[in-house]
């Protein structure tokens, strides 16, 4: 049973971390398409100056703060409190973002966030689905490019098959087709956070390793093997293809929707996601330079001493592309079961200008759609499906065509 809806508290959304490199950009989606009287909803940090100077920048004078610490439990549950949902920018979250969850969790708030950390994921399963189910909290990680334009590509393939074969897909493959942007400081620092957890904790490898880690208890097994690190070309896209470095967890959680989703997905469902490099010659070398790249980064990035000497070479927290960057970036995903292909793009870099629009817009869509989902951890798909997909084209600049 849910504790509270929406109406019921203070605030309809608090955007915790609106301070960040993400947070100040998922702000200024908010402030450009929500009056306050359609959401009312606040800004979250640590620190007051910043959060001002934010506000101003904004225009917004009368938009409320909330302060806290991330690692305060007892801030975290009074802000939790107070709102129908909370939308996290506060990463890594494997550092920052656990005690925000597990107040989410008790109180009935419904939270999303940004995070990529697969481990993580499952640590908050573990320790707090239960109580979600219980009070109604829906949670539901990976709404920015890790891993919507996936789960929710995928998501609207199978639908298309039933409507057009009468049936779902057992095999779907994803791939990127274009991706033109840069990293920011914060998810440099969740990588080399994550590379930090798996070098110190066999259990966390273990976890990242296994390509069902956050799929519901009883489920964690099917017939999909590990991720492969291989070029190869594929007959299904006719191009060469090289490993993806966010399959890892976009696999994961396109796994997870459809075992929470076995009327859309079906029995059997296998998923693997890779990037083309293009057909002849040219693709061929091109899919083995990635993957030699990719290897040779994860290797050199697994070892700790190079990792800290690395790393103050790498954009810090804070730091991000400039707004030209942005706005000069874009990307396409496709997902392929035949007959069936799906297109999926966005019109500005990946990492933020899309990204903190497709969070934005999750939080919007848990705020004040009718969403049917009940409480427990969610993927975007399961959580929001066609009533996210459809915001998302109105108001975040991604199409969805087949
Ligand atoms: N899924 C995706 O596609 C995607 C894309 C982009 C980013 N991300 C993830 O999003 C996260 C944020 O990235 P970013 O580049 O925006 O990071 P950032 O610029 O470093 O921002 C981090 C935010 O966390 C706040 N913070 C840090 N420690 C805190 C604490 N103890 N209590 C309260 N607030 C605290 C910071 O507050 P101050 O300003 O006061 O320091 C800031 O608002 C990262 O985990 C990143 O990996 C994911």
């Amino acid at each position: 049973m849910r504790l509270a809806r929406s109406g019921d508290r203070e605030f309809d959304l608090i955007l915790w971390g609106a301070t960040g490199f993400t947070g100040q950009l998922v702000a200024r989606h908010l402030v450009s398409h929500y009056d306050r009287d359609v959401l009312n909803w606040a800004m979250g940090g640590r620190n007051e100056h910043k959060l001002a100077a934010v506000r101003d920048s904004l225009g917004a004078p009368d938009l409320p703060l909330v302060l806290g610490d991330s690692h305060d439990q007892s801030a975290m549950e009074t802000m939790a409190a107070r709102t129908g949902v909370v939308c996290s920018t506060v990463g890594p979250y494997a550092r920052y973002g656990s005690p925000l969850v597990a107040a989410c969790a008790a109180a009935g708030t419904d939270y999303c966030d940004l995070t990529g950390e697969a481990h993580w994921i499952r640590r908050m399963l573990d320790g707090h689905h239960q109580q979600a189910v219980a009070t109604g909290a829906r949670i539901v990680p990976t709404c920015g490019f890790d891993s919507i334009p996936s789960d929710l590509g995928v998501f609207f393939l199978q639908r298309e098959m039933r409507s057009r074969q009468g049936a779902p897909a057992r095999h779907v493959k994803g791939a990127v087709a274009r991706l033109k942007g840069k990293a920011s400081g914060g998810t440099v620092a969740s990588m080399l956070n994550l590379m930090e957890e798996a070098g110190a904790d066999r259990s966390v490898r273990r976890i990242l390793a296994d390509p069902y880690s956050i799929n519901p208890e009883g489920q964690r097994s099917g017939p999909d093997g590990r991720d492969s690190l291989a070029p190869s070309y594929d007959e299904g896209f006719k191009r060469w293809t090289a490993p993806f470095i966010m399959a890892g967890i976009n696999t994961r959680v396109v796994r997870r929707s459809a075992a929470l989703l076995p009327d859309v997905y079906g029995e059997g469902f296998r998923y693997q996601e890779s990037m083309l490099t293009g057909r002849g010659v040219g693709g061929a070398v091109k899919a083995y330079v990635s993957a030699g790249i990719l290897a040779a980064s994860l290797g050199a990035l697994s070892i700790g001493p190079i990792r800290r000497l690395i790393a103050p070479r790498l954009p810090q927290p804070g730091e991000g592309p400039t707004p030209q960057q942005q706005e000069n970036g874009s990307w396409e995903m496709r997902f392929l079961a035949d007959p069936v292909l799906v297109r999926v793009t966005g019109d500005r870099d990946p990492g933020y200008g899309s990204t903190s629009k497709m969070l934005a817009e999750s939080a919007v869509c848990l705020a004040l759609d009718p969403i049917e989902a009940q409480g427990g951890f969610h993927t975007p798909a399961s959580a929001m499906g066609p009533l996210l997909i459809d915001r998302l084209q109105r108001n975040a600049g991604l199409t969805f065509s087949s």
